[in-house]
């Protein structure tokens, strides 16, 4: 693909997200609501599927990692516990002049504008982040609650219970995935910076002389989980240790990737000392489900954390910039009907659709529907018998489908189909009583 500038190369994946019913702007009928985003129809499978990589990963495939899915609105004192009603803000300037609002530390230039130059701006005010709702029928003060800006601190909440009902000993885990609010002040980048996303998150509860040890475990395993679980190239991503760390921490490292628009933030690993424990056995009152109890020592102590979280708005972004991939050449030398081929070289797991069914016509609907029936159960499967069959195959390869199976005249007297490759483009004739186990080699 020849080189495109970010903005480029932004407008065009966005572009393609709507025009294939991937991903695109909350109520846009309405003119769109900033940092909301609706996954539709091919973009629900992919956020699917990487939840439930991340899923079987984190926990199904560990023994001491445990899930939970608890609410959004939780107590409020929650967040008072977790410094978020005090300290979640970012420090913002509005510019007197087109009325546009930044955050400080974004702007390019230190007290200028960078939409209208002025210099115009107001001093630094604090902005808090966390979305405040009401419950119950009275809209006030003391009815008020808030949307959980992370999904952690419910997962320390409920520690006890979750150790209680497993029967866990430390070290162990929880982890949960869902939405998590910020009021954004500049969503930006597509889904990169959002105001409503999801995110996946692990808090390890381990005893403080072996929490380095765990760190050192978690940082290894995410960064497997980018290379070797969804098949990021390792040149692709690279490691931000923290040089400011809380008080509390003994570490904290991110794991980036090169997005067109520089290198960001998929995943933070930190370490979170007994913080959050002890904030909420203060808060709470309630130190025997805060504490564990040491059986050789006899004395309670707080739990030490090491946490991973994730975004899956991100990660998916992520997958989708890297799958992204424009050709001509080879396009004119194989399909000959199109210019320019945009395809999404996402791997099979991931894709919307693993297998298209194309009938070569209408008329051979009814077979071609037998053999889609035949790998339903198995793979995401689409069928499509509308135009020719090169829009067919543009169409797929939009979406990312690794494996369009043509069946045509011949098909019901050899009883095979034609496979084909989105990546080489290369068709191969396939008995169709193989197709299972040939595709099942490759997807
Ligand atoms: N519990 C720790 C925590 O929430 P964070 O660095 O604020 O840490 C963790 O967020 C991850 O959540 C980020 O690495 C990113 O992937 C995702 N995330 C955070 N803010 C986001 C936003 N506004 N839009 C999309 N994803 C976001």
């Amino acid at each position: 693909m020849e080189e495109l500038s970010t903005t480029d190369f932004m407008a065009k994946l966005v572009a393609l997200c709507k025009r294939r019913g991937i991903i695109f702007q909350s109520s846009d009928l309405y003119g769109g609501i900033n940092g909301f985003w609706d996954y539709g129809p091919n973009g629900v499978p992919l956020k699917r599927a990487v939840e439930q990589a991340w899923w079987k990963n984190m926990v199904e495939d560990r023994d001491n990692v445990e899930g939970l899915d608890s609410t959004i609105i939780c107590h409020p004192e929650v967040w008072r516990a977790s410094g978020h009603i005090e300290q979640f803000s970012d420090t913002m300037t509005d510019c007197l002049e087109c009325k546009k609002r930044y955050r400080v530390d974004q702007l390019e230039q230190p007290g200028v504008c960078p939409s209208c130059g002025s210099t115009k701006l107001t001093e630094p005010r604090e902005f808090n982040l966390m979305m405040k709702t009401f419950v119950g029928p009275v809209f006030d003060e003391e009815h008020a609650a808030y949307l959980r800006a992370e999904t952690c601190q419910p997962i320390f909440v409920d520690f006890n219970l979750v150790r209680i009902a497993t029967r866990q000993k430390l070290p162990f885990g929880i982890a949960q995935t869902g939405k998590a609010f910020r009021n954004e002040i500049n969503p930006r980048f597509f889904t990169f910076r959002s105001r409503e996303f999801t995110q996946m998150e692990m808090e390890f509860f381990c005893r403080d002389s072996e929490s380095m040890e765990w760190f050192e475990y978690w940082r290894q395993e995410r960064w497997n989980f980018y290379t070797q679980t969804l098949g990021i190239p390792e040149n692709k991503l690279r490691l931000h240790w923290h040089e400011k760390l809380a008080h509390y921490a003994k570490a904290a490292v991110d794991i980036e990737f090169e997005f067109p628009f520089g290198w960001s933030e998929i995943e933070g690993i930190h370490h979170r000392g007994t913080w959050d424990m002890s904030r909420h056995c203060e808060f709470s009152r309630q130190e025997q489900d805060c504490k564990v109890f040491d059986q050789d020592t006899k004395e309670s102590f707080f739990p030490t954390v090491v946490e991973t979280s994730c975004g899956l708005d991100r990660i998916c972004l992520m997958l989708l910039c890297n799958a992204y991939d424009e050709d001509t050449a080879e396009t004119k030398k194989l399909d000959q009907d199109e210019d320019l081929r945009v395809v999404l070289r996402l791997p099979a797991r991931y894709a919307p659709v693993q297998i298209a069914v194309l009938p070569l016509s209408k008329k051979l609907e009814a077979p071609a529907i037998e053999v889609r029936k035949g790998l339903q159960q198995k793979y995401r499967t689409a069928y499509d018998d509308s135009g020719s069959i090169g829009k067919r195959y543009r169409r797929q390869d939009e979406i990312g489908t690794p494996f369009c199976v043509t069946y045509d005249f011949d098909s019901q007297q050899d009883q095979a189909v034609t496979v084909r490759d989105r990546d080489s483009m290369s068709q191969e004739r396939i008995p169709i009583s193989e197709l299972d186990a040939f595709l099942a080699t490759k997807i």
